[in-house]
Parts: C-alpha cells; sequence; structure tokens
C-alpha cells in the first residue's frame, strides 16, 4: 500500500458530522468510549470558536490528495497542582483509516505544531494498555513510556489502569 500524505487542519463546519458520530455511536471513538454525550455540543463549541481556544482545541486530520477527513487531533492545558502547564494530546481515527500509518504521523505533526507556536516543554499523552496501536504510535510520534497510572479512569463498568507517556522539546522526533 501506497503512504499515505496526511495534514492537519482547522475545524470545518462538515467535520461536525464526524464529531457528532463520535459522540453518539458506542464504540465508534475505540475505548475512549465513555457513553453518549451531548450531540449539539460540537455545534455549539465550533460556534462559540472554531475548536481553536486557549484551554483546548481540535484539528482535523485530512488524508491527501482527495482532503478525506480521517479524524481527528486534540490538545488541552493540564498541569500538575502548581503554576506550570503542560499539553495532553489526543487523537482519534474513523475506523476504515486506522492501521495505515496516519496516526503515528499525525501526532508527531501535532507535536510539531504545539512546539513551534506555544512555550511549553512538555506534552503528554495517556492511553490504555490494551490499545497497542496507540502505544506503538506514540513511540513512533517520538514519545518516551514514563508509567503506570494505576486505577485513573472508570471505564466500561470497572476502574483501569492507564499508560503516561510524554515528548519534551528537546527529545528528537521521528526521522
Ligand atoms: C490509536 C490510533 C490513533 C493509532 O493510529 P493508526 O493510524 O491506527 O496507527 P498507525 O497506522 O500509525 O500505526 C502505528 C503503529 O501501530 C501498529 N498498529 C496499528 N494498528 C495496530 C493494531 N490494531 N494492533 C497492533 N498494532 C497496531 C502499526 O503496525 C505501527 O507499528 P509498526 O510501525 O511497528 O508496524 C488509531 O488506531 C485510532 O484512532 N484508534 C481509535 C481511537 C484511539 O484509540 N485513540 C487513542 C486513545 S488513547
Amino acid at each position: 500500500m501506497s503512504e499515505l500524505s496526511v495534514r492537519l487542519r482547522p475545524v470545518a463546519e462538515d467535520d461536525l458530522v464526524m464529531f457528532r458520530r463520535f459522540a453518539t455511536e458506542p464504540g465508534l471513538i475505540g475505548l475512549d468510549w465513555t457513553g453518549f454525550r451531548d450531540a449539539q455540543a460540537p455545534a455549539r463549541r465550533f460556534a462559540a470558536d472554531g475548536y481553536l481556544g486557549t484551554q483546548d482545541s481540535r484539528l482535523l486530520v485530512e488524508v491527501e490528495p482527495d482532503e478525506v477527513a480521517a479524524g481527528f487531533v486534540s490538545w488541552a492545558l493540564r498541569d500538575f497542582g502548581g503554576p506550570t502547564k503542560h499539553w495532553e494530546i489526543g487523537i482519534a481515527l474513523l475506523p476504515e483509516w486506522r492501521g495505515r500509518g496516519i496516526g503515528w504521523r499525525a501526532q508527531a505533526m501535532l507535536c510539531d505544531y504545539l512546539f513551534r507556536h506555544t512555550p511549553f516543554q512538555r506534552i503528554q499523552a495517556g492511553t490504555h494498555p490494551e490499545n497497542i496501536a496507540e502505544q506503538k504510535s506514540l513511540v513512533k510520534a517520538g514519545f518516551h513510556l514514563e508509567g503506570v497510572v494505576r486505577a485513573c479512569e472508570f471505564r466500561d463498568g470497572r476502574w483501569c489502569d492507564g499508560y503516561l507517556y510524554s515528548r519534551l522539546r528537546d527529545d528528537p522526533g521521528p526521522a
């Protein structure tokens, strides 16, 4: 299969259909499914700031040359209780676009974008012990495993551990 070309772009009104699907189709988003979400929330958020805010944001993951919307990446400000902030990123691709080399590229591109346009030192990402695709994607995008965060989320009827990864500004990115 030939290598797909990926780009990140601002969210457009047509993308809200996909966001509503992730909010209302059980399991479409993968292991991050935690029950139904407000289907009108994407339209409200888009009207407010186009999903580009100071605290959290999204960009669309688009596959060229046909400019097909494959999913989205997100980032949000986090801290460990003090004044210092860092970014936490996330990603969700539609099932038909998974396993084709888009996920790790999109997350590497998002790191480049955040390190270029914001002064933060640390970008972190959490994932699930059973999410091998995301674990491999993060490592390919230049992230390092920091450890296991025990019982950090209630999901699918039980408390689950998470894996925490980070990429620092000075860490080498993918070749
Ligand atoms: C997780 C996700 C972003 C990964 O992106 P992707 O485009 O599917 O993954 P890539 O094609 O970039 O693959 C990256 C690596 O993972 C491997 N991989 C991909 N899918 C895999 C799978 N289902 N099982 C095991 N390994 C997998 C690839 O082989 C590649 O490793 P390699 O270079 O050593 O061969 C994507 O699958 C997705 O959106 N899943 C649903 C939402 C989700 O889980 N988001 C993350 C929540 S923490």
